[in-house]
């Protein structure tokens, strides 16, 4: 039996820097975004009403952290803003987003306290702040009823929006949209190289010095496919596994290894991107295996009786065929679908 601690087959120095828990001192390769949302904020640092933005772009870019930054920023530099960050995935109704507010300025809260009262209380509580209220409403799509956004902006609160896709723009009323006047910041993915960069960034805060190699930090990085989360859990996995292992350092196995695993979370991402719909559907496809096009339309009804048709049915059908998540056999009246990726 060798050393048992032996610290030569140390690896991990602070896991959660390779975890959504961490929030990064600096954001690599957003500068252009940065400076762009920081323009929209700016303006409160004289008092004045904030540009609405709505940022926009693929999972694992960067939304949510930079937005979580640029909000303590401001914060440590302006006293006239209250800063609210606040995701819609977990409060998707008006009640629920007003009673986070109220929660979040306030020691007292009444979860009975009707949602008329809440944006009451709300106006209170900012009133006596004396500061303007910043907003950001992340993954915004989620909200069951947009008209809260309304409520917001004609009460002069600043709104920064987050999501995967540009599509909730074009869902929002006109009215809704005229009255927010928003700006919009796209989020491209990253480059392998980008990535790669940020990789070997957070692998020096959660790892010992040395214990993987710029080659391997780049192989991640590419399978990642932009995505600077999955990139992330790669080169968690794989340093879990190396030093499971007893291993030196990171190897090109622990890596290929962690892939696999990885591999689940990126389609989770993917599917994150995509709409409700067509979410739903590879699901269906998912449990039920290859399956008639008939088949899928009866339970996609079933699960979502409000928005199915059998034109949108087409529709997305179609674009995951397209993105290659479904293959699709067969003519098109005995047309199966099966998983593809
Ligand atoms: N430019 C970057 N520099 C460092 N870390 C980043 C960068 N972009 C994203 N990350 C990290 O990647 C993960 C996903 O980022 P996140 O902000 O949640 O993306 P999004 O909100 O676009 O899905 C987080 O752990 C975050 O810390
Ligand atoms: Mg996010």
């Amino acid at each position: 039996m060798g050393n048992l601690f032996d610290i030569e087959n140390l690896i991990i120095k602070d896991e959660s820097a390779l975890t959504e828990v961490f929030v990064p001192e600096r954001l690599l390769h957003r500068n252009g975004e940065c400076d762009y949302l920081a323009s929209c904020l700016k303006p409160v640092i004289i008092n004045q009403a904030i540009r609405n933005v709505f940022l926009y772009g693929p999972t694992g870019t960067g939304k949510t952290s930079l937005v979580r930054w640029l909000f303590k920023e401001l914060e440590s530099n302006t006293s006239n803003a209250k800063t609210i960050y606040i995701n819609c995935w977990k409060a998707q109704t008006t009640h629920a987003v007003l009673f986070e507010i109220v929660s979040r300025m306030s020691r007292f809260t009444n979860p009975r306290r009707q949602t008329k009262e809440l944006f009451t209380d709300v106006t209170n509580l900012v009133k006596a702040s004396g500061k303007k209220l910043i907003l950001a409403l992340d993954e915004v799509d989620k909200l069951e009823n947009f008209d809260i956004l309304y409520d917001f902006s004609r009460a002069g609160y600043g709104l920064v929006l987050i999501s995967n896709s540009e599509d909730i723009l074009a869902k929002l009323d006109v009215r809704i949209k005229s009255s927010l006047a928003i700006e919009t910041i796209q989020f491209p993915k990253y480059s392998a190289n980008e990535l790669a960069d940020i990789l070997e960034d957070r692998a020096s805060f959660a790892l010992l010095p040395s214990k993987i190699s710029k080659e391997l930090l780049k192989v991640a990085a590419n399978a990642a496919g932009g995505d600077a989360r999955v990139g992330l859990e790669i080169v968690r996995r794989a340093a879990k596994l190396a030093e499971g292992r007893n291993a030196q350092k990171v190897e090109k196995d622990d890596i290929i290894h962690a892939l696999k695993a990885a591999k689940r979370m990126k389609l989770e991402s993917m599917l994150a991107d995509i709409g409700e719909d067509s979410r739903v559907l590879y699901k269906i496809v998912e449990e039920k295996g290859s399956v008639a096009s008939g088949d899928i339309l009866a339970e996609y009804k079933n699960r979502m009786p409000n928005a199915a048709s059998e034109r949108s049915f087409r529709y997305y059908m179609e674009e995951l065929v397209k993105a290659g998540f479904l293959e699709a056999v067969g003519d098109v009246r005995w047309r199966k679908y099966a998983i593809k990726i």
